[in-house]
């Protein structure tokens, strides 16, 4: 089923009701068509199963097309969870074993105590989910159904956020590790470069992901026999996170998963005050994560935040849009924020392309335009952006990320990436969590206060300094 949006040419119809009338339709076709009756596959060629955060994304999406699906959504990927919190990013649909690698039995979930009976993947992806139930309860018209929902789905949401704040603080220091660059979501993201060399390449297997897409477009080679090392080493460690830290090669602390996390916390902290319950430990908990941040990741030079391998406190070079996630942190210091605004708007980001985000500084050398996360634009990382601006009292450049990524969508249709350069459409098409995005920004409209995007308020915690 093709959903693609075709229309006229960039900024021909954006600006009126017609348009935008056409774009929702066809964003909540596509969100329908990969619907498999219990949840929304990423694509139907690429990505056969239920991913964690395109789920996170799907539902805040799908909030504007049907409350029942967006709480399905997101409870049939909860309901995957393991026993120790930990919310896998793949939850494999039998019906389509072979059709994507790694599948179920390189994994091995269900040997594991405390996995659930469904099949998994081991490992996490950024934890978008408590900001996802949130965003579905502030959309909802039936207000006694939708705590009914948030009642179902805090305890899990707040044994993800346990696990990640415990389990995978492997040092102590105050942040989440990933243990694997697809935990981060950014999978062949240049941050993760000088963290890779040196690891054992030589696993054979055969990948499936070039069959819909081209190899320009993909991770190389290089990239995948590291992914797999990693998963063969973590899952050969029984998925224990208390062996790690002495004998796995990729503990790494990313600015994007902990601004999430930060985010996440506000979010449970406001769905805790829903439910009757405390808010305070959440509020605590992100408080904390806001001081670990700019301890560890804040890079004075760059003007950003940067990834940080957790073992040997080496910090990545590479700026990447996950530097400006932490926009979405409300005690960011304003020094802070306006040197993140200023990247943010030069050459090396807004400033520099036709069709921004691009997730990678334009002014690399080695910059890839098409390849995955070395370079284009995606749709999730431009919300996250969106959100971080809107956080940060900066409507203006706001509204510059939300028109640009509408205008993407609008040129080229709900692809997976984009060309940051000329627009053009990259990777899967008819891609969920594109559509889904299109669908919760057309429905903020441009200001901040939408209850579309819920920014819950900071509060001060316990230990909240008074200055
Ligand atoms: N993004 C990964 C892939 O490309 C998996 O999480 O398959």
């Amino acid at each position: 089923m093709d959903h693609a949006v075709r229309f006229a040419g960039p900024g021909s119809l954006m600006s009126t009701d017609i348009g935008h009338r056409d774009l929702r339709r066809a964003a909540a076709g596509t969100l329908t068509g990969n619907w498999t009756g219990t949840a929304t596959l990423p694509s139907r060629t690429q990505y056969p199963h239920q991913w964690s955060w395109d789920s996170a994304f799907i539902a805040i999406g799908l909030a504007q097309v049907s409350q029942e699906r967006a709480q399905h959504e997101l409870l049939s990927l909860l309901g995957a969870q393991w026993g120790d919190g930990r919310l896998p990013h793949i939850v494999y649909n039998d019906r389509a074993d072979e059709a994507y690698f790694p599948g179920p039995g390189f994994w091995a979930s269900r040997r594991v105590p405390g996995a659930p009976e469904v099949s998994t993947s081991g490992i996490v992806q950024p934890p978008v989910h408590a900001r996802a139930a949130l965003t579905v309860f502030t959309q909802a018209t039936d207000e006694a159904g939708a705590l009914r929902f948030l009642t179902e789905a805090y305890p899990r949401l707040a044994a993800q956020h346990r696990y990640l704040r415990q389990d995978r603080d492997l040092d102590g220091g105050g942040l989440a590790c990933i243990v694997h660059p697809w935990e981060s979501g950014m999978d062949n993201s240049p941050a993760w470069d000088p963290f890779l060399a040196g690891l054992d390449l030589s696993q054979p297997f055969v990948r499936e992901d070039l069959h819909h897409v081209p190899a320009a477009e993909r991770p190389s080679d290089a990239d995948y026999s590291a992914y797999v090392a990693l998963a063969e080493n973590y899952r050969d460690l029984g998925y224990d996170d208390g062996r790690l830290f002495a004998k796995h090669p990729f503990t790494v602390e990313d600015p994007l998963f902990n601004a999430i996390l930060l985010d996440g916390e506000l979010c449970l902290a406001e769905i805790a005050r829903l439910l009757g319950r405390d808010p305070e430990p959440h509020r605590a908990a992100a408080y904390a994560i806001h001081r670990a941040l700019l301890a560890r990741l804040w890079d004075e030079d760059l003007g950003t935040f940067v990834a940080r391998d957790a073992r040997t406190g080496e910090c990545a070079t590479a700026v990447t849009v996950a530097g400006f996630v932490p926009l979405l942190d409300p005690w960011l210091p304003a020094a802070v924020r306006r040197r993140l605004i200023d990247l943010l708007v030069s050459p090396a980001f807004l400033g520099g392309c036709r069709y921004p985000v691009p997730t990678y500084d334009l002014r690399s050398r080695d910059f890839e335009p098409h390849r995955y996360w070395r370079g284009p634009a995606w749709v999730n990382t431009n919300w996250l952006v969106w959100i971080g601006t809107l956080r940060a009292g900066r409507p203006d450049v706001a509204r510059t990320v939300r028109a640009a990524t509408l205008e993407l969508i609008q040129r080229s249709g709900f692809r997976e990436y984009f060309d940051p350069l000329d627009g053009s459409g990259r990777g899967a098409h008819d891609f969920s969590w594109s559509a889904a995005l299109t669908l919760n920004m057309l429905a903020a409209g441009d200001g901040p206060g939408h209850a579309a995007v819920p920014l819950p308020a900071p509060g001060r915690p316990v230990g909240y300094p008074r200055s």
